[in-house]
């Protein structure tokens, strides 16, 4: 058996905001109570559509901020940059020697990303995934608390797993490592683990203010169309009182949340808020109007939202401090990592 431990990573590009809160961060401490947990700032991953950003630094900081803000303690578990273990890029360069070309162009976000000019995408960006892979395996993580767009590339990286531990079996058994497991039916002896996805709740995907058939995303050019982990509680009064919605009352039963993905979008984030199904706020709320479920909403998410920006300012004022619980989680991560690629590079034969 492998031992259960959870990895995951957000990306240092733009603000966080209310979905990486609620699809992942949030995930991020839950999982911490009972779990070996690493939690990675994935720089790496942040020059694959752009190589130079302003204030790179800064923004692994503010990452870095918003996990301990919301809960993550360092002491316990890891936190780090991903530019700081040089052995999540090896283990990435034999991935991309283990994945198949054809893989890596069905990626839905690669097609996102990449936009009509395919040929003009950076290699990085087609090759995201393998560095994805390699973060996960490098520890030999088990599981790995995402939102649900990130879903195909944990397939992805389960493949990779696999196809590395069938193609060495033998060089993983002469290496004296490796764990004997069953995959379907199949006995093999492995030395990757098939990682499990941790999506759930009520917000897998939280949807944009502006438009709820789009995810709320960094890249969206509309500020207006998501909450910042940074914003003040003016700013978010004003987003959640301009977020579209439909002219009807809330509805007393979900069935009547279909067709209404504005509407479904707010419930769901005031249910994720709260720790509540959609059923209980419509229970609630069923009936009345927006006019009467925004305030509300306003106030839950300032209520929730403003000590984790007070708290994240105030570490963003001690930069000494956050770059010392990262250079001590990179030193942890690495000791980690390196004992992987010792037997990984033993596997291979190098
Ligand atoms: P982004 O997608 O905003 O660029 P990242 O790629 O760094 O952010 O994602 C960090 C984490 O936040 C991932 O686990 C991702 O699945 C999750 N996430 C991002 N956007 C959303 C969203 N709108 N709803 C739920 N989870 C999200
Ligand atoms: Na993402």
């Amino acid at each position: 058996e492998f031992k259960p431990l959870v990895f995951s990573g957000v990306q240092p590009t733009g603000n966080l905001h209310l979905g990486n809160y609620l699809g992942a961060i949030r995930k991020f401490v839950a999982l911490q109570e009972e779990n070996d947990c690493i939690y990675c700032v994935v720089d790496l991953h942040s020059i694959t559509a752009q190589l130079v950003h302003d204030d790179l630094r800064g923004q692994i900081r503010s990452i870095a901020a918003a996990f301990i803000a919301s809960g993550i303690d360092p002491e316990k578990h890891i936190v780090f940059n991903q530019s700081a273990v040089p052995q999540h890029a090896e283990l990435a360069w034999i991935f991309n020697c283990v994945a198949r070309i054809g893989w890596m162009n069905r990626m839905t976000q690669f097609k996102d990303k990449a936009g009509k000019d395919r040929e003009n995408a950076s290699l990085g960006l087609l090759a995201y995934p393998s560095l994805m892979a390699a973060d996960i395996l490098v520890y030999r993580a088990t599981h790995v608390p995402v939102g649900d767009d990130q879903k195909q590339h944990l397939e992805l990286t389960r493949d990779i797993a696999q196809k590395f531990n069938i193609d060495f079996q033998d060089h993983i058994r002469q290496a004296g490592v490796g764990v004997d497991i069953v995959v379907g039916e199949e006995p093999i002896h492995a030395y990757f683990p098939p990682v499990e996805p941790l999506i759930g709740g009520a917000t897998t995907r939280v949807m944009s203010l502006r438009d709820g058939t789009k995810k709320m995303s960094k890249s969206d050019p509309s500020d207006l169309s998501r909450i910042n982990l940074m914003d003040d509680a003016e700013t978010i009064a004003k987003k959640i009182r301009k977020a579209k919605t439909d002219p009807d009352a809330l509805p007393s039963e979900v069935e009547g949340l279909q067709g209404r993905p504005e509407a479904d979008n707010l419930v769901g984030i005031f249910a994720a808020l709260t720790d509540k199904s959609k059923e209980d706020v419509l229970t609630d709320f069923g009936g009345q109007q927006f006019s009467v479920f925004k305030p509300a909403l306003i106030e839950l998410a300032v209520s929730v939202l403003s000590p984790i920006t007070d708290e994240m300012r105030r570490l963003m004022g001690d930069t000494s401090h956050i770059d010392a619980i990262l250079r001590k989680g990179g030193e942890r991560a690495r000791a980690r990592a390196e004992k992987t690629m010792k037997e990984v590079r033993d596997i291979i034969g190098f």
